[in-house]
């Protein structure tokens, strides 16, 4: 008699051990969840919908004209490559050294190359899809000799079929890419 009621202990509580699913196993039935605690907070994610604001939107927009802490872009060398009387520098404002081309060769590489070919010769990926050319950095006579202020100002507003870089890149590597660029005249990077 003891035997027995042991042994149908044991057969429950092996069904309950072995019984259930522990993990990895999926269920129609919500999970129990004894402390729901934090886990079930009210609060809106971002791009979420929202029905409180008039605009339906979570996310809120900055109040016009607000100007993010370190983007106050007041100088007119490093942020448009200008002098003060508005014409483009000569030079790039900014120390160049091996660590800052590299920087641009990269990041050429990234932007640029697509449409102005590796060697800068205007015949990217582009150039080989749909025979479309790209500005020759290096062969037009014009586009090579554009003073530094100039290139960066293509680079930053775009010129012409060609779109800006403003946002996608940040403007210190602007500037390393217009390093860049002008060593491509003599073959590339060091
Ligand atoms: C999607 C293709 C495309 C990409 C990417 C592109 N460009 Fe261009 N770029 C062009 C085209 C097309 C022109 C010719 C624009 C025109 O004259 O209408 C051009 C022109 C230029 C010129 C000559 C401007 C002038 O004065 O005639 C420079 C310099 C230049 N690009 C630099 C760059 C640099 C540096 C990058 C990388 C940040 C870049 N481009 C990325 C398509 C592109």
């Amino acid at each position: 008699m003891m035997h027995s009621t042991r042994r149908l202990m044991a057969l429950a509580v092996m069904l309950m051990v072995f019984g259930g699913c522990m993990r990895g196993c999926t269920s129609p039935r919500p999970p129990i969840h004894p402390n729901p605690n934090m886990d079930l907070q009210p609060k809106y994610k971002a791009q979420a919908e929202s029905a409180f604001f008039y605009d339906g939107m979570t996310m809120r927009q900055p109040v016009e004209h607000t100007v993010a802490r370190g983007e106050l872009e007041r100088d007119p060398a490093i942020h448009e490559g200008r002098a003060t009387d508005g014409t483009f520098l000569a030079d790039i404002p900014m120390t160049v050294d091996a660590e800052v081309v590299a920087r641009g060769a990269e990041r050429y590489g990234i932007y640029c190359t697509p449409c102005h070919g590796a060697k800068g010769d205007g015949r990217g990926m582009l150039y080989e899809r749909a025979q479309i050319e790209s500005g020759d950095l290096v062969g037009d006579p014009r586009i090579a000799n554009l003073p530094a202020g100039e290139l960066f100002d293509v680079i930053t507003n775009g010129k012409g079929l060609m779109q800006g870089y403003r946002y996608p890149v940040p403007l210190k590597d602007r500037w390393a890419i217009t390093a860049y660029v002008r060593t491509l005249r003599q073959g590339g990077a060091p």
